[in-house]
């Protein structure tokens, strides 16, 4: 055969793995408003960046007939490309091939590039789309799956991994998305659960459809499980190229620098205003992220779990920031069991990438209740207290309104080693609120006035004493706790300021083979 012949055997041969499970599936796929595993990663990457790998690949497995049904690439395209320029390594589940199931070859190539991309630096993107376990391969599928599952372990706080969901991601599958760093779903298209439906009625007795038991919505309103819902699957991988945008390639590398227009002394009259008088009104903490960061751009995780925590990413004067920050208009901002993961998580991710944490408290305290104390509200709000404690990138804190009691010292408190802590005049730092501590400490004289208008004075007045000696900044200031009190308009130039300087910041935890957080 001359070299033309085996030039055109190639070119025929590469035709034929794009070609998938073929064209009938593809239009199936297609007809189902998914986008084929290749038409996905020609949309998240740069144009004409991708580079593939094993395209070759196929199973070897015998029985079933399948000795007779061989797919070029093996149900998974893998391989490596660039967003804005910087390397990426990809895998996107063939849902045609298989059902996009997974076999031992296939767990080959994703294994592959998962160790390049921790070699060379670079984080890693996964596109799912299976179901499941090649059956006919048995447990070579199933060894195939820990085999990913110890690589995304390895990478974790190596190189970023981000995991999008574009169709079924069901059994032992789903835990390779949980052990990455975040998790996009498209809305009606994709769903995760351990045990489907049908093996819940069976177990249970309980009746449930697909998407109430995994779908989207359910993984970003009450698991927690996805950190993002697209609109569709081209949203999702726009949002992949968004995320990356503010972090680092590798946990040695910095977050990028973008170009900033936004002026960093920019005023804000707005903020001087936007605490009501009121202290129990609510106002939204978003507004004032908004305010203060570049151009108003925010990109919120987990926007729809444990609403009375808002954590995201934005920057100020271009360099990349995490934000955490406890939301008044959502169950008053309160810390329960559900905030204190999610922001534990955050805080985490965002310590293993050298992305300095923002973190902006008004928090009136741990929600009480049985609920909450059944559930193991200690264990899991120790974790945030934890995450913040071991943090060791820069942190910077501002208090704007309420600090009370052990959530004061949680919120990235000087104490947890806070870098630089400020305050809004208007801030109240206390064991805990006016009338409760009132409650406590004047209960004998209360209960010992009979007159419910002299009661009422009495309480009043000394809820008034109480607000004046400890409900403001200046006690804490006084020892230090906080380093300036600042005025509310000024804030984003005196956290640009504060970033600047620590620029250059080092810290270190003690030499330990790991810690032993409260999991
Ligand atoms: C082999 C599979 C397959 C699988 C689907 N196919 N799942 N082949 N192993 N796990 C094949 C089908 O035979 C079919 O082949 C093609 O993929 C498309 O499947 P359909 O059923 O026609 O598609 P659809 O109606 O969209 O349903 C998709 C599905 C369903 C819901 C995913 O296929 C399904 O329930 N599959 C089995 C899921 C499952 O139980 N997997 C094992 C989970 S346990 P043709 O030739 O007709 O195109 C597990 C353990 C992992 O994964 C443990 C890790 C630790």
């Amino acid at each position: 055969m001359g070299i033309e012949s085996k030039i055109a055997e190639l070119l025929e041969k590469r035709k034929e793995a794009r070609l998938g499970g073929g064209l009938k599936r593809i239009d199936a796929q297609h007809g189902k408003g998914k986008m084929t595993a290749r038409e996905r990663i020609e949309l998240l990457l740069d144009e004409g960046s991708f580079e593939e790998f094993d395209m070759f690949v196929h199973h070897r497995t015998v029985g079933f007939g399948l000795e007779n049904e061989q797919y070029l690439s093996d149900g998974v395209v893998t391989g490596y490309g660039t967003i804005d320029g910087r390397l990426v390594y990809v895998f996107s589940q063939d849902f045609t091939v298989f059902g996009g199931s997974l076999s031992e070859m296939y767990a080959q190539k994703i294994v592959k590039v998962m160790e390049k991309a921790m070699k060379v630096g670079a984080p890693i993107i996964g596109i799912n789309d299976s179901g499941g376990a090649r059956i006919q391969e048995g447990v070579k599928s199933l060894g195939g799956y820990a085999d990913i599952f110890q690589q995304n372990i390895m990478a974790s706080g190596v190189v970023p991994q981000i995991s999008a969901i574009f169709g079924p991601c069901a059994g032992g599958a789903v835990y390779s998305p949980a052990l990455t760093d975040f998790t996009i779903m498209s809305k009606d298209t994709s769903y995760m659960f351990v045990t489907g439906p049908k093996v819940v009625k069976t177990v249970t007795g309980e009746v449930v459809t697909t998407e109430e038991l995994g779908g989207a919505q359910v993984h970003a309103t009450k698991s927690g499980v996805t950190h993002f819902v697209s609109e569709d699957e081209e949203e999702g991988l726009l949002l992949i190229r968004k995320i990356l945008s503010f972090l680092p390639q590798n946990n040695m590398e910095d977050p990028p620098h973008k170009v900033c227009n936004d002026p960093i002394d920019r005023l804000d009259d707005a903020l001087n205003n936007i605490i009501p008088e009121n202290a129990n009104k609510p106002y939204d903490v978003k507004d004032v992220i908004f305010s203060i960061v570049d151009n108003g751009e925010f990109l919120e995780v987990q926007r729809q779990y444990a609403q009375n925590i808002v954590c995201g990413f934005a920057t100020f004067n271009g360099a990349s920031v995490g934000i955490v920050a406890n939301q008044p208009s959502y169950l008053a901002g309160v810390l329960d069991i559900n905030a204190s993961r999610k922001a534990a998580r955050f805080v985490r991710f965002c310590d293993a990438f050298n992305i300095p944490i923002v973190t902006l408290v008004d928090v009136p305290g741990f929600l009480p209740g049985t609920t909450q104390e059944y559930g193991g509200i200690i264990i899991h709000g120790a974790k945030l207290l934890f995450a913040y404690g071991e943090a060791t990138v820069p942190k910077i804190t501002i208090i704007l309104r309420k600090a009370y009691g052990g959530a004061y010292d949680v919120m990235s408190s000087k104490h947890l080693r806070g870098d630089i802590n400020y305050s809004w005049p208007g801030a109240e730092i206390a064991v805990m609120g006016a009338k409760g501590a009132v409650e406590v400490l004047y209960s004998k004289e209360t209960k010992a006035i009979t007159d419910p208008e002299e009661k009422d004075k009495f309480i009043k007045e000394k809820e008034e004493e109480y607000k004046d000696k400890f409900a403001n900044p200046y006690v804490a200031a006084k020892y230090g706790y906080i380093d300036d009190v600042i005025e509310p308009r000024n804030t984003r130039f005196r956290i640009i300021r504060a970033l600047q300087m620590l620029a250059t910041k080092k810290d270190s935890n003690p030499p330990k083979k790991h810690s032993n957080m409260p999991l």
